[in-house]
């Protein structure tokens, strides 16, 4: 090979190197787990909280239970410099993000940070419309992992969000880091159907959940059964890489969250923020811790790091659970799992205890099973064709149904 044709040569190579990236297909083979800044801190945001959080989750066991990005959610912002390059909120971040990043990397955890396909972010702060490649750029020298991308003050056709989440997933793509896209326009525009396309690994199902168990006073608010009953339709649209976004996990918060205590948020008991644990899992969703991290109750701890529930949302073969049964007073789920045993979750929308019955073969699974209570944490049945028993109000009983 003559002199110039190998440094040609070497340089394509080179450059093929550097360049590869994961496809943006594979960037998530399982639902994100993490923590979110929104729903309790909103505002009250700076780098010592975060790296505060980020000591949290791995002295707390959440890294270890599989919690692993920090998501910067809005009001991080402080504008452009005379370049155009987005920046962090001086006062917030005085160090940048860059060394935020380091920091969190240096736990073994991965950073996320937001921005809005439109002038102005939900919160009316600079958001990314006009300089995606540019913002891109910054996030991926930033060290950043992960972009949720909001809808606010947006168009609401859907033509145009595919092509505004398009362009910034290229722009993600071209920065030379992998940088997952959450597409957040609430399901308005049907995202689940054209998010892969686009190149969005997870798609927001609802509008913002709050702490609540029901919109009662129906102003607009999402409670854990109406994000249940808008994401149950869409499990067809779930896979590895494509996940329903149910938005961020309530649990811990009591009524004093932020934006989640809006529009009726009033808190929930143990009872129901176990069931929204249950049901995220159980759906695949992406689980976005909101609490504070620094002090969470034993109570929380054993909701948030239940291994066996936490291992059917991660479940490799990346299945949503289908709803079976649903009535007035309950509802029947089945996912299945990648060893062949089947996820089963008994829902108790009543007011009433009720009594109920999961007849294997009814659900689809014929045979004579183990039973595991994965809220229990043993086997309460063996050789079964069926598990009967009590389901409390607003409770899900969870079981893996397996050979
Ligand atoms: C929207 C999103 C929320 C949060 C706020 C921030 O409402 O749906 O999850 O990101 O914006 O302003």
């Amino acid at each position: 090979m003559n002199k110039s044709l190998f440094l040609s040569t070497a340089l394509l190579l080179s450059s093929l190197f550097t360049s590869a990236q994961t496809p943006r297909n594979q960037l998530t083979p399982r639902p994100p787990m993490g923590w979110m800044t929104w729903n309790l801190f909103q505002g009250n945001i700076n780098e010592q909280l975060i790296r505060e959080t980020a000591d949290a989750m791995v002295e707390g066991g959440f890294r270890d239970a599989g919690y692993e990005y920090i998501f910067i959610d809005d009001l991080w912002q402080g504008g452009r410099d005379r370049q155009n390059n987005i920046i962090p909120d001086p006062e917030k971040f005085p160090n940048g993000m860059k060394a935020l990043a380091d920091y969190v990397h240096s736990k073994g955890l991965k950073l996320g940070i937001y921005s809005d396909a439109a002038q102005l972010t939900c919160g009316g702060w600079t958001a990314s419309l006009g300089f995606e490649e540019q913002d891109a750029r910054t996030f991926a020298s930033w060290g950043i992992d992960y972009l949720k991308y909001d809808y606010c003050n947006a168009p609401e056709d859907s033509a145009t969000a595919r092509h505004r989440y398009r362009t910034m997933a290229n722009a993600l793509q071209n920065s030379g880091r992998d940088i997952v896209l959450g597409i957040c326009e609430w399901g308005q525009r049907q995202c689940e159907e054209w998010c892969e396309e686009v190149g969005g690994q997870l798609w927001r199902t609802s509008y913002d959940v709050r702490d609540m168990w029901k919109d009662i006073v129906k102003e607009g608010g999402m409670g854990i059964i109406d994000i249940v009953n808008v994401t149950a339709p869409l499990a067809k649209y779930v896979r590895p890489g494509q996940w329903p976004d149910m938005d961020m996990l309530v649990v811990g918060l009591n009524g004093t969250g932020g934006p989640s205590s809006d529009l009726g948020g009033v808190g929930c008991t143990q009872t129901e923020y176990q069931t929204q644990m249950s049901m995220w899992c159980m759906m695949a969703s992406p689980l976005a811790m909101t609490n504070d991290l620094r002090k969470v109750s034993e109570d929380d701890r054993r909701i948030l790091l239940n291994p066996e529930i936490i291992a059917i949302n991660q479940d490799v073969l990346g299945k949503a659970a289908e709803r079976k049964v649903m009535n007035d007073n309950y509802q029947i789920f089945v996912r299945p799992l990648a060893d062949g045993s089947h996820a089963v979750a008994l829902l108790n929308t009543s007011e009433k205890p009720l009594t109920l019955t999961a007849d294997f073969a009814v659900l689809g699974i014929s045979g004579k099973y183990t039973v595991r209570d994965v809220w229990q944490h043993k086997d309460v049945a063996r050789n079964a064709s069926k598990w009967k028993g009590h389901v409390m109000p607003h409770e899900t009983r969870v079981f893996v149904v397996k050979k």
